[in-house]
């Protein structure tokens, strides 16, 4: 399980204080997939930095399987954690070819050789990248600046989960492709959560993709949880009624969002 205690956070606590969370709470059992709406600067990215540990709250603990990592270094935590960001272009090296980044993922908590195992992980690595439609088994050897956006992150998603990680974070990572490529990378996403059983936080802007993945939702705004359905209760709830909430708060603000 996954906990955030009573996290509070300001930022530029010196010249303009930017208060965001103010006791903030937040459970995810084990094998759990929350998907994470809210409007532009409700906390969003920086729940995941917390939990990263790019982030560190002014107070409060985050617990991971029953061990404090509120203190714990970034590198550290990225041996269980694995994270996919927006921009393709972040989650691997764009001058190594896909072989070459997948080898590395692969061994990411361990010491290697990239030359020892260039051959023996090869065939291994095309059948996992066939199932996923985008003719990467055939890209073995190009680098990642010849692939498409969609072909980086599903090469990005991969990696993360090669290493044993047990919780997969996910900042809108396909908010950056076309919608068609958006949703093939998103069916790649549930794939890997099902067969890898991964706990998972994924951020989206895309309601949708909100609403039909995940068994949980949550809606951030201004630094509060003010929406958190699971199973049953997320499973019945439509689009209208995300809208309608989001209208509420532009409503209650008095701007849009
Ligand atoms: N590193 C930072 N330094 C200063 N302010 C930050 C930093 N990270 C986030 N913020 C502020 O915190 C608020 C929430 O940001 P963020 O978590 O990125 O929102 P979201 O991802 O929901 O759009 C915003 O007001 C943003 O300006
Ligand atoms: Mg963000």
């Amino acid at each position: 399980m996954l906990e955030l205690n009573h996290i509070y956070k300001t930022f530029n606590k010196n010249k303009n204080p930017n208060e965001l969370f103010n006791d903030l709470n937040l459970k995810v059992d084990t094998g759990e997939f929350v998907t994470v709406i809210g409007s532009n600067g409700s906390g969003k990215s920086t729940i995941l930095n917390l939990i990263c540990g790019n982030t560190l709250p002014d107070s409060g603990e985050i617990i991971f399987n029953g061990k404090d990592l509120t203190k714990e270094k970034e590198y550290k935590r990225y041996r269980q954690i694995g994270r996919v960001f927006q921009n393709p272009a972040l989650g691997n090296c764009s001058n190594m070819t896909v072989l070459e980044n997948l080898m590395l993922a692969e061994n990411k908590n361990k010491a290697w050789n990239l030359k020892k195992m260039k051959d023996s992980s090869r065939e291994k690595f095309v059948e996992m990248l066939k199932p996923l439609g985008l003719g990467l088994e055939n890209k073995m050897d190009s680098t990642i600046n010849d692939l498409s956006g969609g072909q980086r992150q599903a090469v990005s998603l991969l990696m993360t989960t090669l290493s044993d990680i047990e919780l997969l974070v996910l900042d809108e990572h396909t908010a950056a492709l076309d919608p068609k490529t958006g949703e093939k990378v998103m069916q790649i996403t549930k794939k890997i959560v099902e067969e890898r059983n991964l706990t998972t936080i994924m951020v989206t802007h895309n309601l949708e993709h909100a609403l039909a993945y995940g068994n949980r939702i949550i809606m951030l705004h201004e630094g509060e949880i003010i929406l958190d359905l699971s199973g049953e209760e997320k499973e019945n709830t439509k689009m209208d009624d995300i809208l309608n909430l989001f209208n509420q708060i532009s409503i209650r603000r008095g701007n849009s969002i």
